[in-house]
């Protein structure tokens, strides 16, 4: 749970390092199992052939991945599985005969890493404004954030469903036909925890399943236990189409981010492909590299072992109760929350909008806590095996930070 500064002092980690080291850091199955393969085969090429290791580690992602989805793609990180995501839907779609359908669909204030699909499906203004025609053909919804109505909501705000109706408009503005996949966080994470309101993602996933749209959920952060399951798809019991993850994948030992996808876009892309063809042709060096897949398969046990996705659900309404009590704290005007997720944001400072966060995070490291900053909002995502004692540390340690800053 901890880490430590150069001069000797601890850190709590308030955010699994950055939304990744679920098990916790250092674990010595995990440690282990890379050490082990790391002396047995180092690498394999992924093209024409393969290696045992990425098979398992595959069948092991599979175990958990909600019923129907059991084709795993492995890529490096989760931006690679974004832009993965978005060829493959487009792929789809040119296999099943309709190859007009190239525009991909996201939302305002999303975030699917940093390469060049997922930074044009992504919603970040500053992420986007320095290469605004790379990828031609992105729209996007409205974000979700609705502080008026919704402000310390506990768990999903009850207003905001119809956000979803934002997807009807752009399929009359676009029409269905040209429209590949909306790609959307199920919990947007990086720009700062907003959490979906009830009833919004099944909106989002009927208007889809109705236009023929594939429904990508980018799970780089909810994957592998953070809302209590092993992915948000199962918390919220939405099957998407496609489905992107990394980080907690394999605790973060090794690089690594997979795409799950189901048997229609799978067979749709890997049936159509002409006899002795390479049937998607997309892939990386090292993709399913065996260090990275070695620490899947020891993660993957570890999570069921320790039952580290049910521990989370368990300590959910302990952390919720602990996080709002910082209601009525200094310079907070909303507190959010779900499974081990939290975001408290913090009202800007006058002319100086972020500068508060900044100052907040900074405080939290000087005073012994990992916490994130995205602006104003802290982003909080404590690795899954923390205890009762350290949630209290890190809300007190909040508190008192809040309110030495201006
Ligand atoms: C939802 C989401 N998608 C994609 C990414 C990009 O992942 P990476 O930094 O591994 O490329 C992130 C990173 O935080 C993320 O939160």
């Amino acid at each position: 749970m901890y880490y430590w500064t150069p001069d000797g002092r601890q850190i709590l980690d308030g955010t699994a390092g950055l939304w990744c080291i679920n098990a916790g850091h250092n674990r010595k199955p995990i440690v282990e199992a890379v050490q082990r393969q790391a002396a047995t085969m180092d690498y394999a090429p992924p093209f024409q052939v393969g290696h045992p290791v990425a098979f398992e580690a595959a069948t092991a992602v599979a175990n958990v991945a909600p019923a129907g989805m059991r084709h795993v793609f492995f890529v490096n990180s989760g931006s690679e599985a974004a832009d993965t995501a978005i060829k493959m839907a487009l792929a789809y779609h040119r296999a099943r005969g309709e190859p007009s359908r190239r525009i991909v669909i996201g939302r305002e204030r999303g975030y699917h890493g940093v390469n060049i699909g997922g930074t044009m499906a992504g919603g970040i203004p500053g992420n986007r404004k320095v290469w605004p025609a790379m990828m031609a053909g992105v729209d996007h919804i409205r974000a979700t954030h609705d502080l008026a109505r919704n402000a310390f909501s506990k768990g999903q705000p009850a207003h905001g469903a119809e956000f979803a109706d934002e997807l009807d408009r752009l399929i009359a503005f676009h029409d269905a036909s040209n429209i590949a996949a909306l790609i959307v966080e199920p919990m947007a994470g990086s720009a700062g925890v907003l959490v979906p309101p009830a009833g919004y993602l099944e909106k989002l996933a009927a208007t889809c399943r109705r236009h023929g749209i594939l429904l990508i959920f980018d799970e780089v952060i909810s994957g592998f236990g953070r809302l209590g399951s092993p992915f948000a798809a199962q918390y919220f019991g939405i099957t998407p189409d496609i489905l992107t993850c990394a980080k907690a994948i394999n605790n973060a030992a090794v690089p690594l981010g997979a795409v799950l996808a189901s048997d229609a876009v799978h067979d749709a892309i890997v049936n159509g492909a002409p006899e002795g063809a390479i049937e998607f042709l997309h892939g990386y060096t090292y993709s399913g590299h065996p260090l990275a897949c070695a620490a899947v398969l020891a993660t993957q046990k570890l999570y069921a072992e320790e039952r580290l996705f049910e521990r989370a659900r368990e300590i959910a309404p302990y952390w919720e109760q602990a996080l709002h009590s910082l209601r009525g704290a200094r310079h907070v005007i909303d507190i959010r929350n779900l499974g081990l997720v939290g975001g408290i944001e913090l009202e800007p400072r006058a002319g100086a909008p972020a500068r508060r966060g900044f100052e907040a995070h900074v405080g939290c490291f000087d005073a012994g806590a990992l916490v994130r900053c995205t602006a104003d909002i802290l982003a909080l995502s404590p690795p899954l095996v923390i205890e009762k004692s350290q949630i209290d540390q890190l809300v007190e340690t909040i508190g008192a930070v809040l309110q030495s800053i201006d």
